[in-house]
């Protein structure tokens, strides 16, 4: 494949189309879709909260995807580097978005880690009493610590080895795997004998549980789940070739990212109410949820262990597209070889994951203020400020550049080269004003600053 002039070894390139999209696809589907969405669902009303979501994926998911696509194919550079290649001034949108990964791959790898240890554990077993399983494991100091550093190891060895040697091999054979796997799962969860209970509370929302709450919540989900608002699609992006129908991809990214998520909660939350556990359980649904499930099943430990191995392979697919946000910010501004870049930012984030991984146990008493008025421990910090402040103003930012400073026009012109432009005059108000507006007024909400 010839390389356009800015495509250097170090930066590299995908060998093709399905490797980009895998990868693609491969970065959204994560511990976002599997472990996030259901419990998120869980705790702001079921079917409230889905109806809330698909809505704003509608809305947000295209739009924005084609932007940071459009954006990373036309500058071939790092987040940063793309916006101040445009207008220069901006590379500050592009400094967020790295900020914005870098803090979530921190708390990300801690997540990752409890998949690793379910691994496990679904060989060694997890006993009678799944919550308390749950909870001891992830208060302990020591365990989740070594879990946590050693998917943070994998991670930074694919991206060592750079775009289509590490990322796009890896993708290829798990997407699909887990698409079929899930399938298998949401099978017997819809079957469980109480699970009507949950699918009823999943499908119909009542709809005087769409709060303001609701949105806050599933606004920072679709960015999250999307890889949105850091420039990680930027940075994609950038190696493209200029053949590729962006306009393509960012439907069909989102249409998959949104399918699994849906399926994820098919899987979980019927589960849980013919188990007798509470929606609203947290962060531990998945974990103690499935288990559950697999209890039930023939082979329930085969499918176990198969499972939490495809969760595993999801997650890391999305750790190192968050890592190679990072990496390339290392690469292309600071001028450091990919395996520098690599080790580098693996250890500082390391180090913050340790804290997170401490803040569920040992130091849960050391509480960050934050401009909500609440405060926060240190994993819920990580993921508060990332999913419900950095990446929708990241995303927010980045369609005031489209619409306002780059200019519509130029980022047409970009999409055009890979073909028909179908939804030009949509996406361009979408762009423009909708979407700004939009993700402004939740935003704005989030800080609770309107109510007080
Ligand atoms: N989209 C991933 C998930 O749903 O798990 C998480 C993520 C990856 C967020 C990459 C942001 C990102 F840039
Ligand atoms: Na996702």
């Amino acid at each position: 494949q010839q390389l356009k002039p800015e495509q250097t070894p170090e930066r590299g390139m995908w060998s093709s189309r399905f490797g980009f999209l895998m990868a693609a696809v491969g970065s959204a589907v994560g511990l976002g879709n599997l472990w996030k969405f259901p419990y998120l669902a869980g705790e702001n009303g079921g079917g409230a909260f889905v109806l809330v979501y698909v809505g704003l994926v509608v809305i947000l998911g295209f739009t924005l995807m084609l932007a940071e696509l459009s954006i990373g194919r036309h500058t071939n550079s790092d987040a940063y580097g793309a916006y101040s290649k445009l207008k220069k001034g901006w590379g500050f949108v592009g400094g967020f978005g790295i900020l914005a990964g870098f803090l979530i791959l921190s708390y990300y790898s801690v997540v990752g880690g409890w998949v690793l240890k379910y691994i496990v554990a679904s060989v060694t077993g997890v006993g009678a009493d799944k919550g308390a399983y749950f909870t001891n494991f992830i208060t302990s100091s020591v365990e989740p610590v070594i879990y946590h550093l050693i998917f943070m190891g994998l991670t930074a060895i694919i991206v060592i080895r750079g775009i289509s040697g590490g990322i796009e091999k890896a993708v290829k054979i798990v997407m699909p795997a887990l698409f079929i796997m899930l399938m298998v799962i949401v099978l017997r969860s819809v079957t469980l004998e109480g699970a009507s209970e949950g699918l009823k509370y999943y499908l119909t929302p009542n709809f005087s549980e769409i709060t303001l709450k609701v949105f806050i919540a599933a606004l920072g989900q679709v960015f999250f789940s999307l890889s949105l608002g850091m420039g990680c699609m930027v940075t994609y992006g950038s190696y493209l070739s200029k053949q590729e129908d962006l306009e393509k991809d960012a439907l069909l990214i989102p249409s998959l990212d949104s399918l699994v998520a849906i399926m994820a909660g098919f899987a979980i939350l019927p589960a849980v109410f013919a188990f007798g556990f509470a929606p609203g359980e947290g962060p531990g649904l998945m974990f103690i949820t499935l288990p559950a499930v697999f209890e039930s099943m023939p082979l329930g430990t085969v499918f176990s262990l198969i499972f939490f191995i495809l969760v595993f392979f999801a997650a890391i697919s999305s750790s190192i597209s968050l890592m190679e946000v990072t990496v390339a910010f290392g690469i292309d501004r600071l001028k450091w070889s990919r395996k520098v870049s690599v080790l580098v930012f693996t250890t500082v984030m390391f180090i913050i994951g340790i804290g997170a991984s401490l803040s569920m146990g040992a130091w849960s008493d050391f509480l960050i203020p934050w401009i909500d008025g609440n405060s926060y421990g240190i994993f819920d910090f990580l993921d508060v400020v990332t999913s419900y402040y950095l990446l929708p103003l990241g995303g927010l930012l980045s369609a005031i550049f489209i619409g306002f400073v780059w200019g519509v026009p130029n980022a047409v012109k970009e999409i055009k080269t890979g073909g028909n432009f179908r939804t030009e005059k949509l996406w361009s108000v979408l762009i423009k004003y909708i979407v700004p507006i939009l993700v402004f007024v939740i935003l704005l909400s989030t800080t609770g600053l309107l109510d007080r």
